[in-house]
């Protein structure tokens, strides 16, 4: 299958992992010669309960008996989407009460853009330095990382970018602002935290100017930083919520969230103001509901901060400079771009996967599932350490 994967898979590298799958069940992985694999990324913080979940299978196998696709988003009342949609309302706060279902993060960012723009009347979107919302030409605009979209301009015109957590910098926000687009924690930047009230900052210039504030939760929301989405830790309400990769418990999806009086806007001016033929597929909100459900019912948001003090306890090693991050999506910061890959790449052939951050070539990924428990973490926190005194 090797020789097929690298001949009929169309490839975003020419060194990808090409681990062959058998299957996953809780925080492991298997491949093709039933080696185990201690699942440290969780698929890119996409699986928060961990592989196959029993709640969020049994979710999904009940909605395949039911009916699959019926018919383009919004037009129908379909259980699964109304129930999701709910849930997420009542674990937000006001006036984040209405979402929009889509099929990944970038076309939830898309939704959100528009949104915004819809909404003011006006065009400029403001971004930082660094920041990755995803890979459409709209949310490719607004990727802060010159060298991984020069090859595909002309992107859209009218976006400007500022450094995250630079307050000088927020003069750039004026009233030729549509909307000012920043992930909470900057993620493939090197997992960066919002500091000195930032966001809040952030907040009140875009109150004073009139432009909406869209925060990007598709990597820390769902609980992986101890709370429901990460802003919650920062004293700042956006106007448009972005999420993804976690929501969905394994399965593709993408959302935003604002008020309801924002959101009627795409419904007139014109009408059809965003469509999509299948979001809020039922199987997929059915599996996103019982993840939802399982994240706000069970301890598992306070127990990741605690799980987090058990990494930085036992990640203490003269070549890990700093741990980034917070709860469980913290990134380990090497001493150069030749360890991280020869920790990622020896840690794998030991039975554990870690992985890369987008722009930031010192760090490490540690993104496990919620579920993982203490002895799996101190299980592959040995492996790192044995790889690093191996170096
Ligand atoms: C912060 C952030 N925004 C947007 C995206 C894009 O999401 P998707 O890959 O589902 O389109 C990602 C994916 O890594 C992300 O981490």
């Amino acid at each position: 299958m090797r020789s097929e994967f690298f001949k009929y898979q169309a490839q975003t590298t020419t060194h990808p992992l090409a681990m062959t799958i058998s299957h996953a069940h809780g925080s492991y992985i298997y491949d093709t010669n039933q080696k185990a694999y201690l699942d440290f990324v969780a698929g890119v913080s996409a699986i928060p309960l961990g592989h196959n979940h029993p709640k969020v299978i049994k979710a999904i196998k009940v909605q395949l008996d039911k009916y699959l696709h019926v018919m383009v988003y919004g037009e129908y009342i379909q259980k699964p989407a109304v129930e999701l949609c709910k849930l997420l309302a009542k674990n937000l706060p006001y006036p984040l009460e209405t979402t929009y279902l889509v099929n990944s993060g970038t076309e939830a960012i898309e939704g959100a853009l528009k949104l915004a723009k819809r909404a003011t009347g006006r065009s400029e979107i403001i971004s930082a330095f660094n920041a990755y919302h995803g890979n459409t030409m709209g949310s490719m605009s607004v990727m802060g990382y010159e060298e991984r979209k020069q090859a595909f301009r002309p992107l859209l015109p009218d976006v400007r970018f500022i450094t995250f957590n630079k307050e000088e910098d927020l003069d750039h926000i004026t009233s030729k602002t549509a909307g000012v687009i920043l992930e909470t924690i900057q993620g493939g930047a090197g997992f960066i935290e919002p500091k000195n009230n930032y966001l809040a900052k952030v907040r009140a210039k875009c109150d004073a100017v009139g432009a909406l504030l869209i925060l990007d939760e598709i990597q820390p929301g769902i609980g992986r930083t101890g709370k429901l989405f990460g802003f919650e830790h920062y004293q700042c309400i956006p106007d448009i919520l972005v999420i993804g990769k976690g929501l969905g418990g394994g399965m593709p999806i993408g959302a935003f969230t604002a008020s309801k009086d924002l959101m009627d806007l795409l419904t007139e001016n014109p009408k059809l103001g965003h469509i999509t033929t299948f979001g809020g597929h039922p199987v997929i909100a059915a599996s996103a509901l019982a993840t939802l459900t399982e994240i706000t019912e069970s301890e598992l948001m306070a127990q990741a901060l605690e799980k987090e003090l058990l990494f930085r306890e036992l990640l203490v090693h003269p070549f890990i400079n700093e741990i980034r991050g917070k709860g469980l999506m913290l990134a380990l910061m090497m001493p150069s771009e030749d360890i991280t890959n020869k920790v990622i790449l020896t840690c794998q052939e030991h039975g554990l996967i870690l992985f890369w951050l987008l722009f930031e070539p010192k760090a490490i990924r540690i993104t496990p599932p919620l579920t993982i428990s203490n002895e799996e973490i101190i299980k592959g926190c040995s492996i790192i350490i044995h790889v690093l005194n191996s170096i």
